[in-house]
Parts: C-alpha cells; structure tokens; sequence
C-alpha cells in the first residue's frame, strides 16, 4: 500500500501524502490568521498553530524516512517513469535546482516554527492576549507564515516538474 501514490502518478504513498498536507496548510493557515486578526480568537489561533506545526513536524518526518531509508533517495523514485538511462539522466539534471530552490525554505521553515511556537508559549502563558511579545511575535508569525508559504509553492512545483510533466 504504501510502495505507491494515490494521485495517479508514479510515486510513492508518502510522496503523495505530503503533498496533500502541503497543498492543505496554506488554506489552514489563512484561516487561523482570520481567527487572530479578525475574530480575535487567539485561544483558537493558538491551538490551530500547534496542531499544524505537529502535523507538519510528524507528516515530514515520516516522508523524509520513508524517501531516504525506504526508497534510498528521491532520484529512484523519479526512475519508476519509463525513461530509458539517458532520459532518465536528463531529467533528474533538471529537476535538481527546483528541488534545492524547495529545500531552501524547507529547511528554514521548521527551525522558524519551533522558535515561533516555543516563544509565543512562553511568554504568551495560557490565556493568549495582545501584550508585551506581540511585536516580536508579529515579526516571527508573518516569517513563519512566508517561509511555509513558499516551501508549499516550490514543492508542489518540484512534484509537477518531477512526477506530473
Ligand atoms: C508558527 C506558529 C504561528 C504563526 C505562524 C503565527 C502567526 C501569527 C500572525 C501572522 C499574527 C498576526 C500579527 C499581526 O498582528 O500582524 C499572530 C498574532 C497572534 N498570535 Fe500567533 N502565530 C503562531 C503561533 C502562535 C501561538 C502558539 C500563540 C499562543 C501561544 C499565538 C498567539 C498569538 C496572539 C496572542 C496574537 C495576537 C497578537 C496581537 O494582536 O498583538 N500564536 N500570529
């Protein structure tokens, strides 16, 4: 079950999973930015932020080990495609930058969440209001909420360019 992708594609289950969680999170994220912004929700805000970060934090790694211990790196999954060696050769050539473009705020993006999220804990306390850490907040909520933004658009176009064209 899990040795291929349910999008109709020749990839992996896990692949697939990934890319529906990323495709997913920037609508949950604008509404959680609704929630604080416009309902002043922040108790909501609060506990939607924790829950996607989990759900990122535990659909990557499950990803990353199923790509990297499981499949023995992403290039053998692009080589499922019927390409003959050169073809093949080819196109993971070209779809190499896309994929470091993505790891650039992929790799970021985690690192800002747990600052983001550790700190609004701390300093927020239990009952979440506008107060002291709003400015800096400010500053890391809007970073964080960038920086995933384009981990989502530069993966799905790495999927497009590696697995759908
Ligand atoms: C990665 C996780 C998070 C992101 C991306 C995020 C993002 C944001 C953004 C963009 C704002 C609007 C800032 C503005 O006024 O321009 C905001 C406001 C707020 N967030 Fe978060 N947030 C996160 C986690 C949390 C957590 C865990 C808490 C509570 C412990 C929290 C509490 C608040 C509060 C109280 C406000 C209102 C601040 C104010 O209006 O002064 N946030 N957040």
């Amino acid at each position: 079950m899990f040795q291929s992708g349910f999008l109709g594609y020749q990839t992996t289950f896990m692949l697939d999973f990934v890319v529906c969680a990323l495709a997913l999170v920037v609508p949950l994220l604008l509404y959680s930015l609704w929630l604080v912004k416009v309902r002043r929700n922040y108790l909501g805000h609060k506990r939607l932020q924790i829950a996607l970060g989990l759900i990122l934090l535990v659909a990557v790694t499950a990803f990353e080990v199923d790509v990297q211990l499981v499949h023995g790196g992403w290039e053998n999954i692009v080589a499922r495609q019927p390409l003959d060696e050169v073809q093949l050769a080819a196109k993971i050539s070209g779809v190499r930058p896309w994929l470091l473009v993505h790891l650039l705020f992929a790799v970021t993006t985690p690192v800002l969440w747990i600052i983001t999220i550790t700190l609004a804990l701390r300093r927020f306390g239990k009952n979440p209001r506008p107060g002291a850490h709003s400015r800096l907040h400010a500053t890391l909520g809007w970073a964080s909420t960038l920086d995933i933004t384009l981990t989502s658009i530069t993966g799905l176009l790495f999927y497009y360019v590696a697995f759908m064209r």
